[in-house]
């Protein structure tokens, strides 16, 4: 029998309240057929019922993983996409809100990439000299477009070993969609700026000249986190200036400037993990998604710790924020009914070169 799904308008104005007491029956009726994944920035009112919660590289491993007919993400669009990939044919993966996309992954289109590599081939033979890197913030032909060319997939986590893999395979590195992230691991590798060129794909040629392309190590495409964009060097050093024990822990996302400037850099489980590990009474400056500080601040509160946020101006991740208790409630209602909304599907050939790809991470991580 065809089940119609329940329209989200009978959702849409409901209390929080009512929709928290919705999300935990149907939780309850649906047990194990049903894994809920939740981001570190997911707000609190949607992170408290994820069943699993991490950091892009531990989500994708719960996804490889679970065994629940229903991965209900709480995250992004490319996380979902992710699970969908890396999950048997006969799990479904979904996105409570479709709306819930990363800025960042859609600063690198297929067509721009397909584009540079052609552009890149003006110069060099990129399929010889050039490992195609993307970060997991990318949309699934992205990864499909890595695993056709002997490329790769990477996290803020394992981004410097991933490099590594690149680099013993290949000469240069194209990295995107994040300039920021590929910038600070190529520093961290010992990659002297200067050998790391910015591709503006705006530009013909990226803006570069063909003796710049030859002789650099890592070509960086001209993509952000508007989110991490906000951390500014003056706020470290302000903090440092009130507060000369105080640490600093960054996300790297941030510009090169603010991780150079701080103690500690890494993805949001090793800044979760850090805080965690530090002395009672210490205080920390954080530079990353403000749901995430504010859950340090609160869990660490009781031992004394003081966890800031790096920037005087909420920076929240405004489209993970989309996923919000009305539509995880109606999402779980529908699977109660049988009915499986907002279903994240790869296709099929795409998804089976993006697993090379993600494969290849997951093996080299
Ligand atoms: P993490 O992998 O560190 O959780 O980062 C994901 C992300 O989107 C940060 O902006
Ligand atoms: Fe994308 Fe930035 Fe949000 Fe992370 S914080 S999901 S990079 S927009």
């Amino acid at each position: 029998m065809r089940v119609n799904a329940i329209a989200f308008e009978r959702f849409d104005q409901m209390q929080d309240e009512a929709c928290q007491e919705r999300i935990l029956a149907a939780k309850a009726r649906l047990g194990k057929r049903l894994v809920i994944l939740g981001h570190h920035y997911q707000r609190e009112d949607v992170f408290r019922h994820a069943d699993f919660t991490g950091d892009s590289l531990k989500l994708s491993r719960l996804a490889a993983a679970s065994d629940a007919e229903y991965i209900v993400f709480c995250g992004v669009h490319f996380m979902a996409e992710v699970a969908d990939i890396l999950s048997r044919p006969d799990q479904i993966s979904i996105l409570p809100d479709l709306a819930a996309g990363c800025s960042m992954a859609d600063m690198a289109s297929l067509a721009r990439v397909e584009r540079a590599w052609r552009e890149l081939a003006e110069v060099l033979d990129p399929d010889q000299a050039v490992t195609p890197v993307t970060y997991i913030n990318s949309s699934a032909d992205l990864k499909a477009f890595c695993g056709e060319h002997g490329g790769i997939v990477c996290t803020s986590s394992n981004a410097a070993k991933i490099m590594e893999w690149a680099f013993a395979r290949r000469e240069k590195v194209l990295f995107f969609p994040d300039q920021h992230l590929g910038r600070n691991t190529g520093a961290r590798m010992g990659i002297p700026l200067e050998d790391m060129v910015l591709w503006d794909f705006d530009q013909p040629l990226g803006g570069l000249t063909s003796e710049q392309i030859r002789r650099a190590r890592v070509i960086l495409w001209k993509g952000y986190c508007s989110v991490h964009q906000m951390f500014q060097p003056q706020h470290v050093l302000r903090f440092r200036n009130q507060h000369p024990d105080g640490q600093v822990i960054s996300h790297p996302e941030c510009s090169h400037e603010v991780c150079q400037l701080s103690d500690y850099v890494g993805s949001t489980e090793f800044i979760i993990k850090t805080v965690a590990e530090s002395a009672p009474g210490s205080r920390w400056l954080v530079g990353t998604e403000l749901n995430l500080v504010n859950r340090l601040a609160e869990r660490f509160k009781p031992e004394g710790k003081v966890v800031q946020f790096m920037a005087p101006t909420a920076c929240m991740c405004s489209t993970m924020a989309r996923i919000d208790p009305q539509h995880l409630a109606w999402t779980l209602d529908n699977l109660v009914e049988g009915k499986a909304v907002n279903r994240i599907r790869v296709p099929r050939g795409e998804a089976e070169l993006a697993r090379l790809a993600l494969q290849r991470m997951l093996d080299a991580s």
